[in-house]
């Protein structure tokens, strides 16, 4: 049995890896791009950097920096027009998850036109839109090297899984020193996102050798790392390390894909708009506690590569210090439960039932170890009160 990879073109990768971009751009023949991102990289400087460094090429890319957190398909309308109506002939993607996940929207949508809800699961996308080139500024989501994107569908509060090739980035610069001055809440909620990716892909049920070796590589990064990051953000170390990992969890599940945490975490967001990596956070310790069973070799190999377990310890302790881990990393990186978060208790016991249906309809729990039905579901939501 064979395994097809999809990855960028070209990957940049180290520090002031995006001050490469001009090169990035004229390997690809590119010479007109839009810079898709939001107010804060605007604010930030992080938008003029890039245009400076273009400036000196003689490139005077246009702006769109409309994009929202957990972007939805009105979000993006006005960047599709942008796009459509301009003469670009490539999009630079900058910021974190949200606008590397608009953008690839915007990208399919400008060229082939049609509604966001005409391209979701288990459509898969196999279209080129316009090229992207993928600045991440956190660590990360990994949507600069994944054949992902998430759409919200406003009118039915569903988060929409879009899949295929025509998602996948052209190139991606992997600079860490963008991510430098994140704000700590930025870098564990990002952080514990990565270390779920490069988890859940190394569970997955479509796990192969390839994602493997990269889940592995990213889960020794970020386990000795993460907590480095989030309490002193300018230690240079940590943020390459989380950056890097952050990158190769994202290639583990673009080519693994994401399992039972994904699947429960996208209605808990799209309902209460609960930052992404958050509520994987929530979920991440009783979604694993609920899946060991049906593959604790895998779970023990998840300990080892992080650093909390070691060759001797038996699957079983592996697993015990495993659990353990997950739940200390929620409680040092002050990830709220989700009452301390603000959600009322009997609106989330109310919507139980349609969590679980959509959970289970974005296909990402099938690829869990133990998959679960519609009232086991439910019961881990449950777990978190
Ligand atoms: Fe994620």
């Amino acid at each position: 049995m064979s395994t097809q990879v999809i990855l960028p073109r070209i990957m940049q990768v180290g520090e002031n890896a995006s001050q490469e971009i001009p090169n990035v751009l004229a390997s690809l023949g590119c010479k007109r791009p839009l810079i898709i991102t939001d107010k804060i990289m605007v604010q930030l400087g992080y938008t003029s950097r890039i245009q400076d460094h273009l400036a000196n090429h003689m490139i005077f890319p246009d702006v769109f920096d409309d994009t929202v957190p957990e972007p939805t398909v009105s979000s993006i309308q006005a960047g599709v027009d942008k796009a459509r109506n301009g003469d670009y002939d490539c999009i630079i993607a900058l910021g974190g998850g949200s606008p590397i996940d608009s953008a690839k929207a915007i990208a399919i949508l400008a060229k082939h036109g049609g509604k966001m809800q005409d391209y979701k699961f288990p459509r898969v996308v196999i279209e080129s839109g316009l090229p992207i080139i993928a600045v991440p500024t956190t660590a990360g989501t990994g949507s600069e090297v994944t054949r992902f994107t998430i759409i919200t569908d406003e009118k039915s509060d569903e988060k929409m899984l879009c899949v295929g090739i025509g998602f996948m980035p052209v190139a991606a610069l992997i600079d860490f020193s963008l991510t430098l001055s994140l704000p700590s809440r930025t870098t564990a909620d990002t952080g514990i996102d990565a270390l779920t990716h490069a988890i859940e892909s190394y569970v997955s049920q479509k796990a192969n050798p390839y994602s493997d070796s990269q889940a592995l590589s990213a889960m020794r990064l970020i386990g000795p790392n993460l907590r480095r990051a989030y309490h002193d953000g300018s230690d240079k170390q940590a943020r390459e390390a989380m950056m890097l990992g952050s990158t190769l969890a994202g290639i583990a599940f673009s080519n693994a894909s994401v399992a039972l945490v994904h699947g429960m975490s996208r209605p808990i967001g799209a309902a209460f708009h609960v930052p992404h990596g958050l509520s994987n956070a929530m979920l991440l310790p009783s979604v694993t506690e609920f899946s060991i069973p049906a593959a604790p070799e895998r779970y023990a190999d998840c300990a080892r590569a992080m650093g909390v377990a070691n060759e001797q310890d038996s699957a079983e302790q592996a697993n015990q210090k495993l659990l353990e881990e997950l739940v200390a990393l929620n409680d040092e990186l002050n990830v709220p439960t989700p009452a301390q978060f603000g959600i009322k208790r009997q609106a989330f016991f109310d919507l139980l039932p349609t969590m679980a249906e959509q959970a289970l309809a974005s296909g990402s729990p099938n690829n869990n170890p133990r998959v679960p039905k519609a009232d086991e579901v439910m019961e881990i939501y449950k777990q978190l009160w």
